[in-house]
C-alpha cells in the first residue's frame, strides 16, 4: 500500500461514482483488493473470510445484468454476508410502490448493504441521501459504473506491475485509449474519471456523434482517428456499442462504424505490441470488437472478470468495516482458517 493509500480514511457511506472520490480513495480501494484476489484464487479451503458475516447485502437490478449481478453476489457470499437478491419485475414496484418505500421495507429487513443498477441517472445518489443502508451504484443510466471503472484500474495496474516487475507501479503517464460510444457509456464516464484522477493520459476516440458535450474538460483527449487514439497506447479500451440507449440513429450504418472503429487485427497493426485490450462486457462480437481481439493473446478481459469480485469484496468491506489497517488488513486466521 503506498504512502497516500495508507493515510487515507475510508469515511463515506455509500459508492454511488468516482467523480466524487480523491485520488487517495481510488488507491485506499485499489490496495484493498489484491488480499481479496489471493482469497478467490486459493486452490485449497474455502473461497471466504469472515468480515461481512451476520450482514445482509441485497442485489436490486432494474436492468439485465450478468457479470455486475453475479460479481457482487459472489463477492458478499465470499464475504460470509447473507445475499438477497429483488428482481424489479417481480416485485411491488410493479404495483406502484415508490423506489422509497420498497427500499424502507427491505431496511426493515434489516439490511447493510444495497447493490442497485437502474436507468434512471441518480438512482442510486438519491437513495443514498434518504437511507441508512450503504447504497453502491451498479451503474444508473448513462451517468456512471463506479465498480466497472475501479476493476478496470485494478487490471490496468496490476498488468503494468507485472510487466515492469514493480510492484508499486501506478498509472502516471499510462496511455488508455478509450474507443466507441463514449456518449451513451456509464463504463467510460466512470474510467475518465477514474483513471484522469490516477495520473493516465486517456484519449476517447469516436464519431463525433458518440461523444458527450464538454467531454474535453474532464482531461482527456478527443478525437475520430482510431490509428492516432491507439497509436502510443498502453491500453485500448473497447466499448460496447450501447444499441439500446441511442433513440436515433447516430452513424450511418454498423458497417461504416465497423469500417472505423473496431479493433480487429488490421486496426491493431496501429498500435504498439504491448497493448492490453479491455472490454466491459457484453462484448457485440465483431461490431467494437473481432472476434480474434477479444480472444487473443494480448486480451484481459476474462482477467477483469476475475478482478470484479475481489474489487467488489474491498469496496463492501471498506463501506461496513472502514480502512484502519486493523481491519483492513485480513488477519491469519482470515485468510489461512476456513470457515465451517
Ligand atoms: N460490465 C457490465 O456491467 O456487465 P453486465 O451488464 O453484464 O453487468
Amino acid at each position: 500500500m503506498n504512502a497516500a493509500a495508507e493515510e487515507a480514511a475510508w469515511t463515506r457511506k455509500d459508492l454511488v461514482g468516482i467523480e466524487d472520490l480523491s485520488r487517495e480513495e481510488i488507491e485506499l480501494i485499489l490496495d484493498t483488493a489484491p488480499q481479496f484476489v489471493a482469497v478467490s484464487a486459493r486452490e485449497s479451503g474455502i473461497k471466504r473470510v469472515p468480515l461481512l458475516q451476520g450482514r445482509l447485502v441485497v442485489n436490486w437490478f432494474f436492468e439485465p445484468s450478468t457479470r455486475t449481478r453475479t460479481s457482487f453476489e459472489l463477492a458478499a457470499k465470499r464475504l460470509s454476508a447473507d445475499t438477497l437478491g429483488i428482481a424489479a419485475s417481480t416485485s411491488s414496484l410493479v404495483k406502484g410502490e415508490s423506489l422509497h418505500d420498497t427500499l424502507a421495507n427491505i431496511e426493515a429487513m434489516r439490511s447493510d448493504i444495497v447493490v442497485i443498477r437502474h436507468s434512471y441517472a441518480g438512482a442510486a445518489r438519491i437513495l443514498a441521501e434518504r437511507h441508512s443502508s450503504h447504497i453502491i451504484n451498479a451503474g444508473d443510466g448513462f451517468h456512471e459504473h463506479p465498480t466497472q471503472g475501479l476493476l478496470d484500474a485494478f487490471t490496468m495496474r496490476e498488468h503494468i506491475r507485472r510487466t515492469r516487475e514493480d510492484a508499486h507501479a501506478g498509472l502516471d503517464g499510462v496511455r488508455v485509449a478509450i474507443i466507441g460510444d463514449i456518449a451513451y457509456s456509464r463504463v467510460a464516464r466512470s474510467n475518465i474519471w477514474c483513471l484522469t484522477k490516477l495520473g493516465a493520459d486517456v484519449v476517447v476516440c469516436g464519431p463525433r456523434t458518440l461523444m458527450p458535450p464538454r467531454v474535453d474538460e474532464m482531461g482527456v483527449e478527443v478525437t475520430s482517428d482510431l490509428h492516432h487514439a491507439i497509436g502510443e497506447a498502453d491500453v485500448i479500451y473497447a466499448l460496447r456499442m450501447q444499441l439500446e440507449r441511442q433513440q436515433r440513429c447516430l452513424f450511418p450504418s454498423l458497417r461504416e462504424y465497423i469500417r472505423l472503429f473496431r479493433i480487429d487485427n488490421e486496426s491493431l497493426r496501429a498500435a504498439p505490441a504491448h497493448a492490453l485490450i479491455m472490454h466491459p462486457g457484453p462484448i457485440n462480437r465483431d461490431i467494437e470488437l473481432a472476434a480474434e481481439v477479444a480472444d487473443g493473446r494480448r486480451s484481459v478481459i476474462l482477467r477483469q472478470v476475475t478482478n470484479g469480485v475481489a474489487v467488489r469484496m474491498a469496496i463492501m468491506h471498506l463501506l461496513v468495516n472502514g480502512p484502519g489497517e486493523q481491519q483492513t488488513r485480513l488477519t491469519a486466521r482470515d485468510t489461512d482458517e476456513p470457515l465451517c
